[in-house]
């Protein structure tokens, strides 16, 4: 009987514990009686035949390693036809039968895609993002991480804010999504967060202003999600400097730093369960879901509603925070 094997590839921002979430579905696909081959670079790497067989020692000593082994890739030519017909050809020569996909919203968006056209390969999803805004999971693979990545960062620079009295506006990532930012600043003690869930009518930094952290304290720290939209921490820095020239302010934007680094314990779990996931919806027969968690339970979401819409942040976070920052 011709062999077939089951492909994987990480796509999109790399996160910490893809390389946990590579190895459990190597390990699980071959406890379980199939092979495995790694395709590097993502779907760029697909379209261009970059494949290698993963065995069990592979993916030895990788489990605590940040990054992603199989490097990843943001592909402009997968949006296009002619990209998705060069990859299936690389997986029908490769016998590749079956795909997973570690990767974010813009990844599994690729895939639903793909999965639409070339109805003879099965696409499973595996959520891997630092910004975990993907619905139906609870957590993306990375997000804890780089959150305490963040606490650890936002806890230093306190030191220097305090002993300067100074404002800082700490930038993190999470594209259009707050879960970063105010989870981030409950677990630091900063004076507020600024999220895109947030946006109202009433100026955010003005309610930060008048809620009162001049009566109390002479250093804030306020954590700001990146945002097109609304400029980021550079863009309230500024209008601090003008609106209350009295005060000293700082900027600190953290960077690609907050994607680094040795995956936490949590991550690892949660890496290791969803690749193992991964290969059990295969043995099920499922096609075309992102394997999520849900209430500690492994679940299954069609693609088509992981990526359909915002992934709700829980809107008490934001009392939380607002009571606690006086
Ligand atoms: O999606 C993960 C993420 O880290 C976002 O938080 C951020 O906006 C983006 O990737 C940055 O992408 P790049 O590394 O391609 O600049």
């Amino acid at each position: 009987m011709e062999e077939k094997y089951i492909g994987v590839l990480c796509s999109g921002g790399d996160a910490p514990g893809m390389n946990a979430a590579i190895r459990a579905v190597t390990r699980s696909a071959i406890c379980n009686g199939f092979k495995v081959k790694g395709i590097y670079r993502g779907y760029e790497g697909l379209i261009a035949g970059e494949v290698k067989e993963l065995t069990t020692e592979t993916v030895s000593n990788t489990i605590q390693r940040g990054g992603t082994i199989l490097k990843t890739a943001r592909s402009k030519d997968f949006m296009t036809e002619a990209g998705r017909q060069k990859a299936y050809e690389t997986l029908k020569k490769e016998k590749i039968s079956a795909l997973i996909i570690i990767g974010g919203n813009g990844s599994l968006s690729g895939a639903y895609t793909f999965a639409n056209t070339y109805a003879d390969i099965v696409c499973i999803g595996l959520p891997g993002t630092i910004d975990n805004d993907l619905y139906g999971t609870d957590s993306t693979i990375g997000y804890d991480t780089a959150l305490n990545t963040i606490v650890e960062c936002v806890d230093k620079i306190r030191d220097t804010a305090t002993s300067h009295d100074r404002i800082f506006f700490v930038e993190v990532m999470g594209r259009d999504a707050g879960f970063l930012a105010q989870n981030s600043a409950i677990a630091s003690g900063a004076e507020a967060a600024i999220i895109p869930e947030d946006r109202t009518d009433a100026d955010q930094l003005e309610q930060f202003i008048n809620r009162g952290f001049r009566k109390t304290k002479n250093s804030c720290i306020v954590i700001v999600s990146e945002s097109q939209k609304d400029g980021g921490a550079m863009h309230y820095a500024e209008r601090i400097k003008k609106e209350y020239p009295q005060y000293e302010v700082r900027v600190s934007i953290l960077g690609h730093l907050q994607r680094g680094g040795s995956p936490s314990a949590f991550d690892r779990i949660l890496a290791s369960r969803l690749g193992v996931g991964a290969i059990q919806a295969l043995l099920e027969g499922q096609r075309n879901v992102l394997i999520g968690i849900h209430d500690n339970e492994i679940v299954y979401i069609p693609f088509i509603e992981a990526i359909k819409g915002d992934k709700p942040l829980d809107k008490s976070l934001i009392e939380v925070l607002n009571e606690l920052s006086i």
